[in-house]
C-alpha cells in the first residue's frame, strides 16, 4: 500500500532498474501501483486527451472522463499549421490518391513525388544541395548522428540538447562531451583538448533549446568550429517558423543560412505534421539514406502527411505563415508575466519557460491550472533537474490578446496562492 508521505518521495528513477530477486517486469507492476494510487504523484495530467484538433482553445479529457474547455499553451504547433486549411486540403488530395500508409521502407518503394518534392522545398527553404526526410523526428537525430559518428570520432553537445541526440550519440559509440549549457569558453575549452589525430569531430546543438527557449550562440559555435576543424549539426526543431527574419530558424537569426554542415529539424512543431529532416549536401543526403539505419529500416512517412506538409512549406516560404502575429502574440505573454512577477528566463522564441523551482507546487499548480482552464506543460525530471523544474508555455499565432491575458491572471491568481509571485 503506498502512503502519502512514501508517495511524495517517489521519483520516475525509481522504476527503471530491476531490483535483486525481480524479474524485468515487476518493475512495471511498482510503478503502476503507485499511478494508480489515490496521493498525488504529479501524473494525473499526464495522457489525458484532446477531444478536437487542436484550437487556441481546446476541450480535453481528464483521466477521470471530465471534458472542459483550456487555453491551450501546451501545443508545439506555433503556427496553427496542423488545421490549416490549405494544409489539410493538401493531406486530403494525398490521402485520396495514394492512400494513409506507405507500406514500405524509402529505399524499397515507399515514398511518392509527394516525399521528394517536399524534401526539395525543405532544401530550398535553407539553401542547400538536398535534403532527406525520415518518418520520425526522434529518429531523425538518432540515425544523422549514429550515421556519421562511429568509434574513435568525438561528438560535443550542449547539456540541454533534447534527448534524441544523446541517444544517437550513445548508439554511435562515439566519444561524447558536454558542455554546461550556453558555456562557449567550456566549449573551447573541450575543442582545445582534443588530441590532434582525433580528426573526427562534430559539436552538435538544438537552435531553440526546447525546455528554456533560448537560443544557441550559433556566431561563436561556428567560429569555433571553423577554427577547430569540426562540423555542425543544428537541430532547429523549434526554430523553423519561428526563429529568423523569415523563419528559417536559428541559422537564419545568425546570419549563417548555407553555412550549417546539418540542417537538422523536426516537421512535428510549427510544421503540425510528422517527422523530421536533414537539409545538407548531396554527398551527405545520399549517405544518410544508405547508412541511417531509423531511415533505411523504418517505413516512410504517409503520404497525406508528405502532402500537408507540402502545403506548409509553401506556406512557409511565401510569406511566412503568420510569424509576425506568432511573434507579437509571444512577446505580450512575456510582458505580461514579467509584469506578474515571475521568473521565465530568457526565452528568444515561442517557448515560454515559467520557473517554479518545487516540484511539489509544480505538481498542485499544473493540476489546478488544468481544471482552472489553462493547459500548459509540466516540464521536470528526466526532461530538466528537479531543482530547475518549470511550467512551459507554447505560444499559437491564432490566440487572442483576451485568451492571453485571461491566461495569465489564472496563472498570476494560483502563483500567488503557491508564493511563486
Ligand atoms: C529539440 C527536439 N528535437 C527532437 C525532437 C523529437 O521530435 P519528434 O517529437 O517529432 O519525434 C523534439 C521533440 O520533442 C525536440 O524538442
Amino acid at each position: 500500500m503506498i502512503t502519502k508521505s512514501k508517495c511524495i518521495n517517489i521519483k520516475f528513477e525509481d522504476f527503471i532498474h530491476t531490483e535483486q530477486g525481480e524479474n524485468i517486469f515487476d518493475k512495471t507492476e511498482r510503478v503502476n501501483e503507485v499511478l494508480s494510487s489515490p496521493v498525488l504523484t504529479g501524473n494525473e495530467g499526464l495522457g489525458m486527451q484532446i477531444m478536437h484538433e487542436v484550437r487556441p482553445v481546446s476541450i480535453i479529457k481528464e483521466k477521470d472522463g471530465k471534458e472542459h474547455n483550456v487555453i491551450m499553451l501546451g501545443s508545439n504547433s506555433y503556427l496553427n499549421l496542423s488545421t490549416h486549411p490549405q494544409v489539410k486540403e493538401g493531406a486530403r488530395k494525398a490521402l485520396e490518391k495514394y492512400g494513409y500508409g506507405m507500406g514500405a521502407v524509402s529505399n524499397y518503394a515507399g515514398i511518392t513525388q509527394l516525399h521528394r518534392e517536399l524534401e526539395l522545398r525543405i532544401a530550398e527553404f535553407y539553401n542547400t544541395e538536398d535534403c532527406i526526410v525520415f518518418p520520425s523526428g526522434y529518429g531523425t537525430n538518432v540515425g544523422v548522428i549514429s550515421a556519421l559518428c562511429n568509434k574513435g570520432d568525438v561528438i560535443i553537445n550542449d547539456s540541454a540538447n533534447h534527448a534524441s541526440i544523446f541517444d544517437g550519440c550513445r548508439l554511435s559509440g562515439a566519444d561524447i562531451k558536454i558542455y554546461p549549457h550556453g558555456d562557449m569558453k567550456y566549449l573551447e575549452k573541450i575543442l582545445s583538448r582534443i588530441p590532434k589525430e582525433q580528426t573526427g569531430r562534430l559539436i552538435i546543438t538544438d537552435g531553440v533549446f526546447s525546455m528554456d527557449g533560448d537560443l544557441a550562440k550559433l556566431d561563436k559555435i561556428k567560429e569555433l568550429a571553423d577554427y577547430y576543424n569540426c562540423g555542425i549539426m543544428v537541430d532547429d526543431a523549434h526554430g523553423i517558423g519561428v526563429v529568423g527574419e523569415t523563419g528559417r530558424g536559428s541559422a537564419q537569426y545568425y546570419k549563417l543560412l548555407g553555412k550549417i554542415d546539418l540542417n537538422v529539424g523536426m516537421l512535428s512543431k510549427s510544421p503540425g505534421g510528422l517527422g523530421g529532416y536533414c537539409a545538407s549536401t548531396k554527398n551527405i543526403v545520399q549517405y544518410l539514406r544508405l547508412y541511417a539505419r531509423s531511415y533505411f529500416f523504418s517505413t516512410a512517412l504517409p503520404a497525406p502527411i508528405a502532402g500537408g506538409l507540402n502545403e506548409v512549406f509553401k506556406l512557409l516560404i511565401n510569406d511566412n505563415a503568420g510569424r509576425t502575429k506568432l511573434i507579437e502574440n509571444t512577446e505580450y505573454l512575456k510582458q505580461k508575466l514579467f509584469e506578474n512577477g515571475f521568473d521565465i528566463g530568457c526565452s528568444q522564441s515561442a517557448i515560454v519557460p515559467v520557473m517554479i523551482y518545487d516540484e511539489q507546487i509544480l505538481f498542485k499548480l499544473y493540476n489546478e491550472l488544468r481544471y482552472a482552464g489553462v493547459y500548459v506543460n509540466i516540464v521536470t525530471y528526466p526532461a530538466v533537474r528537479r531543482k530547475e523544474c518549470r511550467l512551459r508555455l507554447c505560444m499559437m499565432k491564432d490566440l487572442t490578446k483576451e485568451q492571453i491575458d485571461k491566461a495569465v491572471n489564472i496563472i498570476s491568481e494560483k502563483g500567488k496562492k503557491y508564493g511563486i509571485i
